[in-house]
């Protein structure tokens, strides 16, 4: 809650103790008849001398005085037993909101904790020449959401975008499509297609070990700049990209940077030789790597014995790059909870080569998407493509609409936004570390914790809008009557507290606080809609109660643009 803070402040000083020890002891009743804050003075007992309710009727009578002079809208101070309850002056603050909102619209909540400084965000990276999982779909999801979260909180995020396009898989990829492969059916259906082969390829190898060292030739010859080889490598990588940003079109998102792995090429000897002259690499059965055994963890590999660089090398290169080029204030890495040692030993060996800013690196790990409670898997052959899965979302929306509003105008376009919204949704409305099951009903209803449902709130709320002819005006005017009542007063809370919901999910990269909080507001509102008349016969409590709607339109806006929805007008 937004006066939190000048409310602790206060009765520090007031009862003598730290700001931080008054926070801690501070408590939000979850029934809001115990006020909007409540001070237990059990603390109190032990330098005071007096038994804690005595204490607690000395404190509230200086209180009340001490929160008007600091400018806090408090209505009410209330002693029960050793406790103070504070409540809230609920007019003043509703009026304060709202008016706070109409005037800063889509800029409320916004703060100016990251002083422009860059974030990187590794996010989605999907594999070249193979489908994009629902792991990497988690990546782009709460990669996304959180890049907008930071920017919200006044850092420059920079989306890379750290494509899986290199490896000896090319040079197996190369062999399988010169020996089988065909042009017109990789154009065609290139990932279904690319896969095949890989697969062929594999199958094969078991009865002819030889195509193995073919792969490694052809993968050599990739490295040292063969024609043929970059030229098939470029093809395949084009004709993924193509696919991979269908996907992303209909997301809505962009990157800042789609350098993959092999961007790194030419930037690993840097890494070895730095390494080296710092005594971190050691000869290790052949290869080469940093030996982690202080920290439990297995050594680094850097480079095999075959002379080839690693994907942790990769990411060393990588990381170096990115402060040199970004100087990044944090830097971090939404990839599946799989690759949590990778991390820590990518992030421990920049530690040991004397990168302060190693400390500013963290890895964001998120749980498996479960069908059925079996991880999603792409079966041999049988590839479930993530943009037939976002087009199915769109087709069944597409449904609910002709049944529901059929004479909606623009309704494909509705349609794509509330089916991909759906999806989105799904995922950041748990936190990231759950797994989560993928399930068609749970995703699409329009009632329940949905994107669907959010989103056809707002619509809704701009409805009411439309329909009352409203003007929109920032002049809060509350008459007595027009936002009474705990229907109202729970509506207030919540979008008072959006700022504190923003900061945090943008602090402990958890957008998921984001999502769970716009559901509370989506039920808030309807339950306010369901049992406050709006359009009142008195002007100034209909116009007062409109003001209420159109704020909270504004910032289930906001707070859907912030997790990466669109918010149709109408639906
Ligand atoms: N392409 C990798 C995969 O699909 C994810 C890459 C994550 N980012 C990174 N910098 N390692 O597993």
């Amino acid at each position: 809650m937004i006066y939190k803070d000048k409310i602790a402040a206060t009765i520090a000083q007031v009862v003598d103790l730290e700001v931080e020890a008054v926070q801690r002891i501070l408590e939000t009743p979850k029934d809001l008849k115990m006020g909007d804050l409540a001070f237990p003075c059990f603390q109190l007992a032990k330098t005071m001398r007096k038994a804690p309710p005595m204490i607690a009727s000395e404190v509230a009578e200086r209180l009340t005085p001490a929160l008007q002079a600091a400018g806090v809208p408090v209505g009410s101070v209330q002693v029960v037993g050793a406790y103070i309850n504070l409540f809230l002056d609920q007019q003043a603050v509703a009026k304060d909101v709202i008016a706070t909102i109409l005037t800063e619209k889509a800029g409320y909540g916004s703060a100016d904790i990251g002083g422009g400084a860059h974030v990187t965000i590794d996010l989605s990276s999907p594999n070249i020449a193979k489908p994009f999982s629902m792991g990497h779909l988690r990546s782009t999801v709460i990669g996304n959401a959180q890049a907008n979260l930071l920017a919200k909180i006044g850092y420059q995020p920079v989306r890379i975008n750290h494509l899986g396009d290199w490896g000896t898989q090319f040079g197996k990829l190369i062999v399988a499509y010169k020996k089988w492969g065909s042009e017109a059916a990789v154009q065609q259906n290139p990932i279904p297609e690319l896969l095949k082969l890989y697969v062929q390829f594999h199958d094969e190898a078991k009865a002819d070990p030889s195509l193995e060292d073919q792969g490694r030739e052809w993968f050599k010859k990739l490295e040292d700049g063969d024609q043929e080889a970059q030229q098939l490598w470029q093809w395949f990588r084009d004709e993924s990209l193509k696919e991979f940003n269908k996907t992303y079109a209909l997301m809505g998102i962009k990157f800042d940077s789609l350098h993959g792995e092999a961007f790194y090429n030419d930037k690993m000897d840097r890494v070895v030789n730095e390494l080296e002259a710092k005594g971190l690499l050691v000869e290790d059965e052949g290869a080469m790597v940093v030996k982690l055994d202080e920290y439990d963890m297995p050594p680094c590999l850097i480079k095999k014995s075959d002379g080839a660089t690693l994907y942790a090398t990769r990411d060393l290169a990588a990381a170096l790059y990115r402060q040199d080029t970004y100087q990044f204030a944090k830097a971090l890495y939404v990839v599946g909870n799989e690759q949590r040692l990778h991390f820590r030993q990518v992030f421990k060996v920049l530690e040991k080569m004397g990168y302060g800013w190693a400390a500013e690196m963290h890895h964001i790990p998120f749980g498996m998407m479960l069908k059925d409670g079996k991880k999603m898997s792409t079966r041999k052959g049988k590839v479930i493509l993530l943009d037939e899965v976002l087009q199915a979302a769109i087709a069944d929306v597409k449904k609910v609409i002709a049944e529901k509003n059929p004479n909606l105008a623009n309704k494909d376009q509705v349609a794509e936004q509330v089916g991909v919204g759906a999806i989105i949704f799904h995922d950041l409305k748990n936190y990231r570390m759950n797994d989560i099951n993928f399930s068609w009903e749970e995703m699409l209803t329009f009632e329940g914790e949905t994107g669907p449902y959010v989103q056809y709130t707002h619509a809704r709320a701009n409805s009411i809008l439309r329909k009352a002819g409203y003007v929109e005006s920032s002049d809060v005017v509350l008459p007595a009557g027009a936002l009474e009542g705990a229907e109202a007063w729970a509506v207030v809370t919540l979008l008072l507290n959006f700022p504190n919901v923003i900061k945090r999910a943008g602090e402990e990269f958890d957008p998921s606080a984001l999502g769970k909080w716009i559901i509370d507001l989506a039920q808030a509102f309807n339950k306010f809609y369901a049992n406050v008349r709006v359009l009142a016969e008195e002007e100034a409590v209909k116009n007062a109660r409109l003001q209420l709607v159109a704020a909270t339109a504004t910032v289930l806006h906001e707070g859907l643009r912030l997790l990466g929805l669109e918010a149709p007008a109408e639906m």
